[in-house]
């Protein structure tokens, strides 16, 4: 079967970068258009670069990593190097990447190469705030007939927020942008804080990755020992949640995960409440589903498929 084309967008974070690792090592399976960097965990110019060193880090020279939005559409940008450290990726030997940054800006991008495609064709993976990805479809909407899925990390309903009472990060940091993807009209999976939250790096799962003997998995073992003592602190859980690796896992493997086909709204409009995704999942509203809602994983699964693409990358 044909490589699935997918447009990359992401702010690293190590659990974005375990993202990135993730879908580099399946160049059969995933075709990678590009990769567009988002203000978010960190400002852009770290963002930008820590894309660029996991490409490195996973011999993919030939990678297209393009820097987009420096803050949201409209509220000012909230970052997280609480969880994340001061780099983005702590836990990480930072240097400068070999892989260039392409001039173009990420937003010209996603609407040029997705002008230059058929109806239905390209699947859009976002693991930050949603700007890069609003701000296109807000410059040309005639992009949005020829996505096929948005394939996202955000959001929050069972679990309540992470960044706010009932708000989760990536779409707090944006939630006009949020808004704009929510109701775009195409097909869209949410990998929510109510699955990843069951992605947990346990010990046992943390040993199994540093028993990989190559260096992407060295170097995933030792961000992730950094990462996950934030959530373990905060949650009182096992390990911390590799949210946006989900995204890739479904897009590899969608039997590791349950969801239902609900609608789901963002809220713009209160203070309090601002960037809660408000999801009908017993279809109260009448309202017709727009996104497919992940509530269950497989996480053994989900494991076993990441040591499997480290593998892959040795
Ligand atoms: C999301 O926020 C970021 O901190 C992570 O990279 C993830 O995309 C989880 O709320
Ligand atoms: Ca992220």
């Amino acid at each position: 079967m044909a490589a699935t084309p997918i447009i990359i967008d992401c702010d690293p974070g190590q659990d974005d970068a375990v993202m990135l690792l993730m879908a580099l090592a399946v160049p059969d399976q995933l075709d990678i258009l590009g990769i567009t960097a988002v203000a978010g965990n960190v400002p852009l110019a770290l963002t930008q670069r820590n894309t660029r060193l996991m490409c490195e880090l996973a011999g993919r020279m030939d990678a297209r990593v393009f820097a987009g939005c420096s803050r949201p559409m409209v509220r000012d940008l909230i970052t997280a190097e609480a969880v994340h450290g001061r780099t983005g990726i702590d836990g990480y030997d930072i240097h400068d990447p070999a892989v260039p940054l392409e001039p173009q800006h990420a937003v010209d991008f996603i609407v040029d190469t997705l002008m230059a495609a058929d109806d239905n064709s390209i699947t859009l993976v976002p693991t930050g705030p949603l700007t890069n990805i609003g701000l296109a479809i807000v410059k040309e909407p005639l992009i949005v007939p020829r996505i096929k899925e948005i394939v996202l990390m955000g959001g929050a309903m069972r679990e309540g927020g992470n960044t706010s009472p009932s708000a989760e990060f990536n779409i707090l940091v944006d939630p006009h942008a949020a808004h704009v993807v929510f109701t775009c009209g195409r097909p869209i999976t949410a990998m929510s804080l109510d699955v990843t939250h069951l992605a947990l790096t346990t010990k046992e799962r943390l040993e199994a990755v540093g028993a990989i003997d190559n260096k992407v998995a060295q170097a995933v073992h030792s961000m992730l020992e950094f990462y996950d003592r934030h959530d373990i602190e905060k949650y009182g859980t096992d390990g911390g949640p590799l949210h946006d690796p989900c995204t890739i896992a479904y897009l590899l493997k969608p039997e590791l995960f349950q969801g239902k086909h609900v609608h789901v709204a963002v809220d713009i409009h209160s203070e309090r409440t601002m960037g809660e995704t408000c999801v009908d999942y017993w279809r109260v509203t009448g309202e017709a589903p727009n996104t497919n809602w992940i509530h269950s994983i497989d996480a053994d699964g989900f494991y076993a498929l990441l040591n499997d693409c480290l593998r892959a990358l040795g």
